[in-house]
């Protein structure tokens, strides 16, 4: 069976299943990261952009856990781009969410526009690392050509690149450069939430697929998608603020998809991805101060 543990590049061990809190409002993260770490979850995926990286700090706390045993993934925003701006925004984070060291800090986004201000952010974050501040560094919705940029002028390889990546949208290519440079692929929308947003007619909980697959080992789509990247060596953190999926989502550790079964939910990838392409962000469009902690 696959455990709950990847190590990454540098020799860091990361849970491989972690809880996403993206549009988790902040008076239910709190209860939902408590809920998490009491049913097993190690490894909680937040940003400052999504304004609640107090309410997971408060959540850990609440979980009588120690810091050591809990893995902390937050994400620098495009506002605070840059070498300095990058460095306060370690701060910022670090203090919501009421620690001194992060185990994982990552850009949340490409600036293809101004990949200058995304280099100085990267270098930042290496100097975080060197310093101590973080265990592992890594970026988010970076596509090949900004990795080869990345890896031509950087001096450490991220461990992660954190992606899209549920069965209607894969991107092997991607996966495989990947693969190449040892970047750990981790996948955002595991279970196709984006899929299901603003009720949209073909969502990822209802594929006929991976509803067969889950009857044949009594267990649901959603705990069959989860299994899938695991079986693949991702990283994936679903997201719920509800007590049961919480607990559903990690309820996958005991059973496993066969050859057959990975190779039909390879087959379901439709080329089309449900966020924004990332050459589209820009600070005109998506840029928003985060605030002082
Ligand atoms: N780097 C990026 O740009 C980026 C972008 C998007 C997401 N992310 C990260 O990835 C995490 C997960 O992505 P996501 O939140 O978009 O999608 P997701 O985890 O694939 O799906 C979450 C959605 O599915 C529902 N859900 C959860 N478990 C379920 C289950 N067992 N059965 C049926 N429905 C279930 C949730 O609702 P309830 O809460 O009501 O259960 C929520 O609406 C985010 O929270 C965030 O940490 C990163």
């Amino acid at each position: 069976m696959t455990a709950n543990e990847i190590t990454l590049n540098n020799g860091v061990t990361m849970p491989s299943l972690g809880l996403g809190v993206f549009q988790s409002a902040p008076e239910e993260t709190t209860a939902a990261v408590a809920e998490a770490l009491g049913v097993g979850y190690r490894h909680i995926d937040t940003a400052a952009a999504y304004a609640n990286e107090r309410e997971v700090g408060k959540g850990i706390r609440r979980s009588g856990l120690s810091r050591d045993q809990v893995f902390i993934e937050t994400k620098v925003w495009i506002s605070d781009y840059g070498y300095e701006p990058t460095l306060h925004a370690y701060d910022k984070s670090a203090a919501k969410l009421g620690v001194d060291q992060l185990d994982l800090l990552i850009l949340h986004q490409p600036l293809p526009s101004r990949f200058d201000l995304t280099l100085d952010a990267y270098r930042a974050l290496e100097k975080l690392l060197n310093d101590g501040r973080v265990r592992a560094i890594g970026v988010s919705n970076f596509m090949p050509e900004h990795l080869d940029r990345l890896l031509s002028e950087a001096g450490v390889v991220p461990a992660v690149n954190q992606i899209e990546v549920h069965p209607y949208f894969q991107q092997p290519a991607l996966q495989k450069l990947h693969s190449q440079h040892a970047i750990l692929s981790q996948a955002w929308s595991p279970i196709g939430g984006i899929t299901a947003y603003g009720g949209a007619d073909k969502r990822s909980f209802d594929d006929p697929t991976l509803l067969d697959i889950a009857a044949r080992h009594g267990k649901t789509a959603a705990q069959v998608m989860l299994r899938w990247h695991l079986q693949q060596g991702r990283s994936a953190i679903p997201k719920s603020t509800k007590p049961a999926r919480i607990a559903e989502n990690f309820a996958v550790f005991d059973f496993e998809l066969t050859h057959e079964q990975l190779a039909a939910i390879d087959a379901l990838d439709t080329g089309v991805r449900g966020g924004p392409d990332p050459d589209s962000i820009t600070l005109e469009t998506y840029g928003r101060p985060i605030p002082e902690a």
